[in-house]
């Protein structure tokens, strides 16, 4: 062992004493292996959807160039076909422009770290993803005009706001408030009662000095119309010119970030903006600069899926996802009524009621779940001997108490998988719940 191998080892061995170590696990998710994944994030199924595979394959044969794009998108890697994708996301998403990333981490590094100026404000959801903190910390926004308000809390956003105002520095500059949320959130999965911080951000600073940027990358192809998000289905597509005649609604999100490694079931981004924004990007973001852009094949799955996604397919995936999470809902709901929150339970979720509108489902259920248990690793593993693979999630990646593990949905779940899955957090609970007394009863 080299010297350094000896400190980074010691390094190694601190983590697992605070039982934060990672190591990759390898799963076989085929259908013969016997084990059902509950981890992914393929929640419309897609990577294993027949019509789509051969949509797939039948344009790869027909298309002139499938493999690596040969260069950045400033040298050999503008091709015909990214820009026609670039098109068709804008006119489906209804934004004034889209840039294509290769990857949801490098859109947000990419936003965070160029856009925001020396003078400007940051304000950001507690729980906002890390890519938009390891933009931040390459950005030349000064550290004290970063400020985190409380998850989902639009009365913390507006004391936070109102302490801005009051001092003279926020209030007689012409700075701009960026303000970083995502529509549903990776690890709680819940929603972002959006109208509601729209509302308090639109009292507060005037909408020139204002840009919302909402991370729809749990979202993407799940709600709304054909998958076009929630900021779409609520009419809030922003960073249209004034004159711009295809503004509609009221437009209040000014950058939309749409990713394609969950529900689209592929890799890659695409950032929706101004096309300003576009422009600085394109000039300033050393992710887009300095990579090779993203490969043919991958843009030939985009549109195949963007096929799917808009068809009936599409809109019976996201139905059959919808039923799937209100059917584990109802199963779990009955199970925490009568398990002690210590052993598990769900973070709260007032929020949904906040999202309404005619494009979107009456009660729209989240594919996500964190189960907040202080066990993770040993209710992992006991539901791993049982056949589901249910990944637990612990600090740094989520705040310190708020183990969990995490249990994705898919709309190809059958309900008797879901039964499965609930009765052995059931047989969990019993036991922990027989352990609890066996203690007690030695006090
Ligand atoms: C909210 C959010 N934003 C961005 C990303 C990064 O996206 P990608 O996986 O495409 O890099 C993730 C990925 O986990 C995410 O959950």
């Amino acid at each position: 062992m080299t010297e350094l191998d000896h400190r980074l080892d010691r390094l190694l061995e601190g983590r697992k004493e605070k039982n934060r170590f990672r190591s990759l696990k390898e799963y076989d998710i085929t259908s013969n292996s016997g084990l059902v994944d509950f981890s992914s994030n393929d929640y419309l199924s897609l990577t294993s959807s027949s019509s789509l595979r051969r949509n797939y394959l039948g344009k790869l044969a027909s298309t002139p160039s499938i493999f690596g794009s040969t260069g950045s998108r400033l040298l050999s890697g503008c091709t015909p076909s990214h820009s026609s994708l670039e098109k068709r996301f804008e006119k489906f998403f209804n934004s004034p422009s889209a840039l294509l990333f290769n990857s949801g981490w490098d859109a947000n590094v990419s936003f965070f770290a160029t856009v925001p100026q020396p003078n400007d404000w940051v304000i950001y959801d507690e729980l906002v993803h890390a890519s938009v903190h390891s933009g931040l910390r390459a950005s030349r926004t000064a550290v004290e005009r970063r400020l985190a308000f409380n998850h989902n809390d639009p009365k913390h956003l507006e004391k936070l706001l109102k302490r801005m105002q009051n001092t003279a520095s926020s209030s007689n500059d012409s700075s701009t408030i960026f303000v970083a949320l995502e529509s549903l959130y990776s690890m709680d999965g819940d929603f972002s009662p959006l109208p509601a911080l729209l509302d308090v951000l639109e009292k507060y600073v005037p909408r020139k000095r204002l840009c919302v940027i909402l991370d729809e990358a749990h979202s993407t192809g799940v709600y709304g119309d054909k998958g076009r998000g929630i900021t779409h289905a609520l009419g809030e597509e922003g960073g249209f010119d004034e004159g711009d005649t295809r503004r509609r609604g009221k437009g209040r999100v000014d950058v939309r970030l749409m990713t394609f490694g969950k529900a689209v079931g592929c890799s890659g981004a695409v950032l929706l903006c101004s096309p300003t924004v576009r422009s600085f990007l394109i000039n300033f973001a050393r992710p887009l600069i300095f990579s090779t852009a993203l490969p043919h094949s991958t843009i030939t799955a985009l549109e195949c899926v963007w096929d799917t996604l808009q068809s009936e397919e599409g809109d019976q995936r996201r139905q059959s996802l919808m039923s799937v999470a209100r059917y584990v809902h109802t199963l779990l709901d009955d199970l925490l009524s009568r398990t002690p929150p210590g052993i598990l339970h769900l973070p709260p979720d007032p929020m949904i009621p906040f999202l309404t509108s005619p494009n979107l489902a009456p009660k729209p259920g989240s594919p996500i779940l964190g189960l907040l248990t202080p066990n993770p690793h040993a209710l992992s593993a006991f539901l791993l001997d049982k056949g589901f693979i249910v990944r637990p999630v612990v600090p740094p990646t989520v705040p310190p108490g708020a183990e969990r593990v995490r249990i994705c949905l898919r709309a190809g779940m059958d309900k008797r998988v879901i039964e499965e899955l609930v009765a052995a957090l059931a047989e969990w609970v019993d036991i922990k719940l027989a352990e609890d007394r066996s203690v007690r009863a030695k006090l």
